[in-house]
Parts: structure tokens; sequence; C-alpha cells
């Protein structure tokens, strides 16, 4: 076996215990004679892992007992559109916090199903910053405010939720448990789980009670929470396989200190690599702001872009993949998400600090 390190934005590297437990089950799974993903979503069997996926997600992420836990398909992008139509009454209207490309994102979809305005737009700033509480406009009427907890592209992360005097919204796609939330400040937060926790496939949203008590009614089965909440997220065929590899991240999380663990980690390793590029006297340099950086998707630049080719050959070479940054960037971008093991990272620090040296 020859597996790489792989830093590559989403879907990502997947621990190798996980993995293994996973193919050791692969063609019995627990003496049924059959894998969980043949089986019926109505199983037994397949009931134990769900509701003990629920029961982890909701330990793991210290959801308090006033919010309800859903598993969805169609992704985070989906969520763009089904968070206003379940949340927003007509006359009411939401605010955007446009902070980068996702940002960007879920205020245009949100735009096509409610009346949405910008309350901040980071793009003057070339998406090197969050803003700050005070420069956030919440207009009267406003149900709430949708914040991106972590830009993916731009490599821009909020250390805290701000308090707007109206609930948040938060996509916490890709910095999914490796920060603590405010839960007091936020009405839903939502991500896809396929960097952080899991397989590709699966969405988690975790909604206040009291919200899913007041969402729209009449949407398209579907496109409800409601629905899905009544159903324990087994209104139709869930996406098995995710939930499945994800329940057993969960413990593998757990086992390592939970979220506080992995937000240990999370600032270790980033720092690491900062560190790097902070003491490569230019050779690198990041366009984010330094309080600004994220811990997970590290967007980097070398001192040319003529190196950009050899820095990912040599990489390559040396067993570290997937650092080119997003079209749109440019540069690298190294994403190190809970899965990436620390030699991981120290291998990346120390390629990095000798291509500085060789090409500098
Ligand atoms: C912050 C953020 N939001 C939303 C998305 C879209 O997620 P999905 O592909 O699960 O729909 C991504 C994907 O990378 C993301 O990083």
């Amino acid at each position: 076996m020859n597996r790489v390190r792989n830093f590559c934005a989403g879907p990502c590297t997947l621990p190798v215990e996980v993995l293994a437990e996973v193919q050791d089950e692969l063609l019995d799974y627990q003496g049924s004679g059959m894998s969980l993903i043949e089986m019926s979503h109505r199983s037994s069997d397949y009931d134990a892992v769900h509701s003990a996926a629920l029961d982890r997600l909701r330990r793991t992420l210290e959801v308090p007992d006033e919010f309800e836990v859903l598993f969805l398909q169609g992704g985070a992008l989906l969520q763009f559109a089904m968070v206003p139509m379940n949340l927003v009454p007509a006359g009411s209207s939401v605010g955007h916090v446009r902070s980068g490309a996702w940002g960007k994102a879920a205020h245009a979809d949100a735009e096509r199903v409610c009346s949405a305005y910008l309350a901040w737009d980071g793009t003057d700033h070339r998406f090197s910053r969050m803003p700050q509480p005070d420069e956030i406009e919440v207009r009267p009427g406003t149900r709430y405010v949708h914040v991106t907890s972590n830009e993916t592209i731009e490599g821009i992360q909020l250390r805290s939720l701000p308090d707007l005097g109206v609930p948040l919204v938060v996509d916490i796609s890709s910095d999914f448990l490796t920060q603590p939330i405010d839960w007091e400040r936020v009405d839903l937060v939502y991500g896809g789980v396929q960097k952080n926790l899991g397989p590709a496939g699966l969405a988690v949203v975790v909604i206040r009670r009291s919200a899913l008590e007041d969402c729209v009614a009449g949407l398209p089965s579907y496109l409800g929470y409601a629905g899905h909440a009544a159903a324990g997220s087994l209104l139709n065929t869930p996406p098995m396989f995710s939930i499945y590899v994800m329940e057993k991240m969960l413990r593998w999380i757990q086992d390592r200190g939970g979220l506080s663990g992995m937000a240990e980690r999370a600032t270790r390793r980033s720092n690491r690599i900062y560190d790097v590029i902070d003491s490569s006297s230019g050779f690198y340099t990041g366009p984010a702001q330094p309080q600004a950086r994220s811990r997970t998707n590290l967007v980097f630049r070398l001192a040319s872009p003529d190196l950009d080719g050899r820095f990912l050959a040599e990489a390559r070479q040396s067993g570290l993949v997937n650092l080119k940054g997003h079209r749109s960037v440019g540069g690298m971008r190294a994403s190190i998400y809970n899965a990436m093991p620390d030699e991981g990272v120290e291998e990346l620090a120390s390629f990095m600090r000798d291509f500085a040296g060789s090409a500098g």
C-alpha cells in the first residue's frame, strides 16, 4: 500500500483505520451475509447505524437539546435554496454576507427564492478578510443573516460568530467539527460532510426546534425540513454509505478528543504551515489577512507563478498531492481537514521549506 498525502479541498482524505474497517465489513456486515449498502434502509441493521450516526453527530458537535439534526442529500448547495424556502415567510427578508465564492453563491440562490440583500460585501477587499460585526448591515424585517464560517476557496475564516441581534444561518461545510459553534446565535447550521467527516453524498442540517415549528408550510415533500424531522431523516432512501462511514469517522473523532481535540489539531497544524510561510522571507505569501487565515484551507502563492508547475511536480514526487489552488484564485491551497495525519502536515512543512531553499 502506498498512500499519498491528499490535500484535496473535498472530497478528501479519510483515516486509514476507518477505511480498513469499511473494507473489513464490506462483504459481510456483522454476520448478515451482505454489506450494509445492500440492505433496506428500513432494516434493523441499518436503523442501528442511522440512529448511532444521528446520536454521535449530536454529541460530537455538542448540539444543544433545542436543536434537531437532519441528514439530507443535495449537498450544501441545495441548502442555499432550501434554507430560505423554509425559514423566510412572505414579507421578511434575509441578509447575506458575501465573504467569498461560497458566500456569493449562497446569496445568489437565496435571491432566487426570497427577498435577499447584501449585508456585507468583501469583493472590494478581494475576499482577504471577514467582516467586523459592526460592518454588517441588518435591515428591519430581517429573518436571519447568512454567513459562511470558512471560505474554502479564498482561505478565510470567521473566528467567532457575530452578535447581530437577529439569528444567524451558518454554512460550516469546510470547517465542520474544527471549531465550536456559538449555538445561542444561530437558528440553523449546515454543511456537506465530504471534507471533515466522511464521503460525499450527505449534508447535515442542525435547526433550532422553534425555527422548525415556524417553517413555511406546503413545500414539496423533499424540500420541507418538517417532513424530514418527523421521519427521523428517513423520509426517503438516505445516502446510507455516507452515513455509515461518517458514523465511523465520528467515532474516530471522539477517540481523539472530540470537538476540542479537532479544534486544537486545526490550530496547531495550520500554524505549522503558516509559520513556514511567514519565515520564508517573502518566498511564500498568503492573500488572507493574518487574523482571518483559515485553519482548514491554507491558500498561498509562490514568489513567481512560473514556479507553480515545478512546485506541484516535486510535491507529487514527495507523495503530496492536490495542492493546486482553485482556478479563480491561483497559487496553492493545502486543505488540512480532520483526517489528515500530523505526519502529512510535517512532510508538507519540510517540503515547502526545502523548496523555498532550492528555488528561492
Ligand atoms: C463553504 C462551502 N459551501 C458550500 C459548498 C458546496 O457544497 P456541496 O458540494 O456539498 O454542495 C462547498 C463545497 O466545497 C463549500 O466549501
